[in-house]
């Protein structure tokens, strides 16, 4: 999509249609000409409530779309405001459009970008017939006087982290036949080779070679075998030693929850357990091309977790990779569906050997916290109240919102097993927190928060700037979060 920015009023534009917003109860301007298609409008029709939009058959159109109070202004609403007006033009064939700022704050270009670059996402590879574009170029009119040239830049950033989240959406929606652990190492290679990231990849014979009991354990129902993926950013190639941030993904390419699998009803959406690693991908590579002053290592498990005779299976002992000068987690499998905590379990002692000043996972972990929280937020759980405050600050800015759980000793002690170090599962009640404590059993002191994200990876129904499927969550607020970052 093509975002060009001036400071010249959105009705001298040469476009087909301009957007306006407008607060409740609030008089619209604009020239004369369009005055007397305005006053025909009744309150009814258009009165600047939040979430109401008219069009006026004007050339060019006219889209007014409401804020509501405004008092109630957020970039959320924003977002939702402007995508349901490009919603009009895509419905009505219009390809170009302009829309007028009228915040003087640079900032407030933001909001208008996300909605444009994440909106117009659709999942399309496989559908034969034809769809409509919606947006190719946005022209947004700033009020006169405005800086341009911190305004391109803000377009440029946000245009890059809102294409990973699309980028990273497009890997996820791809399902199990297609994409597999191999591929996404796949993925990951070739976006260290087109960005200079460093790349490490230890499919099964190196992951059996260092003893990476856990990956491989739920790896082992699959004709697909498991990988263990790393890119590193070191932007200073002269300081190495600076520790990195660790950025850890869940990528199960398929959950069908091995022996003991899931019922049949929507096993198909288990091909998004992946989106915590295609966040992590995303990430990494908008943090090359925004070129961030940081060293950050991204690490995947990726495996599949299929029933078949060399599964694992309830019952099992599984040792986890032990990381460097530390003793191994054992494991007892009591259910091979809570496949993902041993997966990350091996991922996160991988992580810890990499001395990260602060390690941040995404999984969609767990189905409990879809039924504490519903699908509007994250599950936010950790050993660090600084590190989690500024990723949930981070997710409030982007619109990904996260919410803390509680990660107390009771949770801890519900995972120990009789006989092993931990069991994998501690019962339905508190599904969420044992899961968070499971993984607290390999990260230690490292400082580190976990979100899991199973309830707003990927949507079954259109959002207001999200089409069904993936939506990248994570992305924008990890990258929010490391635009933020100070030691
Ligand atoms: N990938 C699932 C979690 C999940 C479930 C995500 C539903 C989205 C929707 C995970 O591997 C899993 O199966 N978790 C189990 C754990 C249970 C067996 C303790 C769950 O949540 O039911
Ligand atoms: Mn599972
Ligand atoms: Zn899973």
């Amino acid at each position: 999509m093509k975002i060009s920015l001036t400071t010249s009023s959105v009705f001298r534009q040469p476009v087909p249609a301009v957007i306006l917003f407008a607060f409740q109860n609030e008089r619209i301007t604009a020239p004369a000409k369009f005055q007397a298609a305005l006053r025909r409008l009744t309150k009814k029709e258009f009165n600047g409530d939040d979430k109401q939009i008219a069009v006026l058959h004007t050339t060019p159109r006219i889209v007014l779309t409401g804020l509501g109070k405004h008092n109630d202004i957020s970039a959320e609403r924003t977002r939702r405001a402007f995508a349901a007006a490009l919603k009009r033009l895509r419905d009505a064939g219009i390809t170009r459009a302009a829309v007028q700022l009228r915040c003087p704050e640079p900032s407030a270009i933001v909001p208008l970008v996300e909605a444009a670059v994440l909106s117009a996402y659709r999942f399309t590879k496989f559908k034969s017939d034809n769809h409509k574009p919606g947006i190719a170029a946005l022209t947004i009119c700033l009020p006169a006087g405005s800086d341009l040239v911190a305004a391109k830049q803000i377009v440029a950033r946000t245009q890059i982290t809102c294409e990973a989240a699309n980028y990273a959406r497009d890997l996820a929606n791809l399902p199990g036949n297609i994409v597999y652990p191999a591929v996404i190492a796949t993925y990951a290679r070739d976006l260290a080779d087109a960005t200079g990231l460093k790349c490490t990849i230890l499919d099964k014979t190196a992951l059996e070679a260092g003893n990476y009991g856990g990956i491989l354990a739920v790896g082992a129902g699959s004709s697909h075998e498991p990988h263990l993926i790393v890119l590193e950013y070191n932007p200073e190639p002269g300081t190495p030693n600076r520790q990195p941030i660790a950025l850890v993904g869940k990528a199960l390419t398929f959950d069908s929850g091995g022996i003991s699998i899931k019922p049949s009803d929507k096993m198909d959406e288990m091909k998004f357990d992946k989106c915590g690693g295609c966040a992590v991908l995303g990430a990494m590579k908008a943090i090359v091309e925004l070129k961030l002053p940081l060293n950050v290592i991204g690490i995947i498990g990726a495996a599949e977790n299929m029933p078949s005779a060399t599964a694992y299976r309830p019952g099992d002992i599984v040792t986890s990779y032990k990381g460097s000068g530390k003793k191994p987690v054992t494991i007892e499998v009591l259910n091979t569906d809570a496949e993902g905590r041993i997966v990350l379990g091996d991922t996160l002692a991988y992580a810890v050997e990499r001395k990260p000043v602060a390690i941040i996972d995404l999984a969609t972990l767990t189905g409990a916290v879809g039924i504490a929280l519903g699908t509007h937020c994250a599950g936010l759980l950790g050993n660090d109240d600084k590190l989690q405050e500024k990723l949930r600050a981070a997710g409030e800015t982007t619109g990904e919102r996260l919410w803390p759980l509680p990660l107390w000793q009771e949770y801890r002690d519900m995972v120990k097993s009789d006989v092993a170090d931990i069991k994998n599962t501690a019962g339905r009640y508190g599904g969420t927190c044992t899961a968070a404590a499971f993984l607290a059993k390999y990260v230690g002191e490292t400082p580190w928060a976990h979100l899991d994200i199973a309830a707003t990876a990927w949507t079954t129904e259109e959002k207001p700037y999200l089409a069904k499927g993936a939506t990248g969550f994570g992305v924008r607020l990890l990258l929010e979060f490391l635009r933020n970052w100070q030691e």
